[in-house]
């Protein structure tokens, strides 16, 4: 039998905040190297939450994490911000630079780049984002969308091993939206995306995490029995989707 390589594996995660809120219950899933993830479910039912496990910032968690071989728990500094990072839901939580270059530069920097590669890819990022107009303004002056794609391009610009989006496509315009889709597919290393937006997750993904109440509930295609079955609400947005489309 072929062995499938992966980037990650999640084994029975389980988080409870300080305040007793259980947010995760035994959470368990593999992620092939370069596969992309979509993870859907309500509000609250632990998707953000996953990932700032992921990405290292909840300590205290039950379960393991491997990461390209690592446990997560052994990974710190340099090592784990180029192995694995995340965009954060809301932007104003990620954006701290005085103009939007230095915002994008500053992982670089202190990545030790070179400053030839930096800016070449800080160029290329820029215009396939749509944000090269905005690059010497202060970011607490830009818009929401236009922050969210900000923050996006000063993690894509590490190029880690895996990316985290936590709802990537909220508040961008349709315009923006396509060119969200173009550079995450673009982006050629593994992406575990959070999203409510069922457009964009069928853009960027083939396979589906739902989650409700902490636990994991599907993990699939988007086309099976099983998640026709599991996922009523998602599969009926999906033929409603369809059948607008359909109509016009
Ligand atoms: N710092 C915290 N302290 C206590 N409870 C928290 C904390 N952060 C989140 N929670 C709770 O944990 C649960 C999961 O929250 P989480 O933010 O992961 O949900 P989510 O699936 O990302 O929701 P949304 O779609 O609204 O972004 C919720 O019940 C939430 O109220
Ligand atoms: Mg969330």
């Amino acid at each position: 039998m072929q062995s499938v390589k992966l980037d990650l594996e999640a084994d029975n995660l389980s988080y409870t905040f300080e305040d007793g809120t259980e947010a995760l219950k035994g959470v368990s899933f593999a992620l092939g190297k370069g596969e992309t993830i979509s993870v859907m479910g309500p509000n609250g039912a632990g998707k953000s939450t996953l990932l700032w496990l992921l990405m290292g910032a909840l300590k205290g968690f039950s379960g393991a994490v491997n990461i390209c071989g690592s446990n997560l728990k052994e990974l710190s500094g340099v090592g784990l911000y180029k192995t694995i990072n995340l965009v954060f839901q809301n932007p104003e939580n990620q954006i701290f630079c005085d103009t939007v270059e230095n915002e994008i530069n500053f992982a670089p920097d202190n990545l030790g780049m070179d400053a030839e590669t930096s800016g070449k890819n800080l160029e290329e990022l820029a215009a396939a984002l749509g944000i090269s107009t905005l690059l010497k303004k202060e970011p607490q002056h830009l818009s929401f969308g236009q922050k969210k794609r900000v923050a996006l391009a000063s993690v894509l610009v590490i190029k880690p091993e895996i990316i985290l989006l936590d709802e990537p496509s909220s508040n961008l315009d349709f315009l923006s939206k396509e060119k969200l889709v173009a550079a995450v597919n673009q982006f050629k290393g593994s992406k575990i995306i959070v999203t409510q937006d069922i457009g964009f997750a069928l853009s960027v993904s083939a396979r589906l995490i739902y989650m409700n109440g902490g636990a994991i509930c599907y993990d699939g295609p988007f086309k099976s029995d099983d998640f026709k079955l599991k996922c009523p609400g998602l599969f009926h947005e999906i033929i409603k989707l369809r059948e607008m489309i359909a109509g016009i």
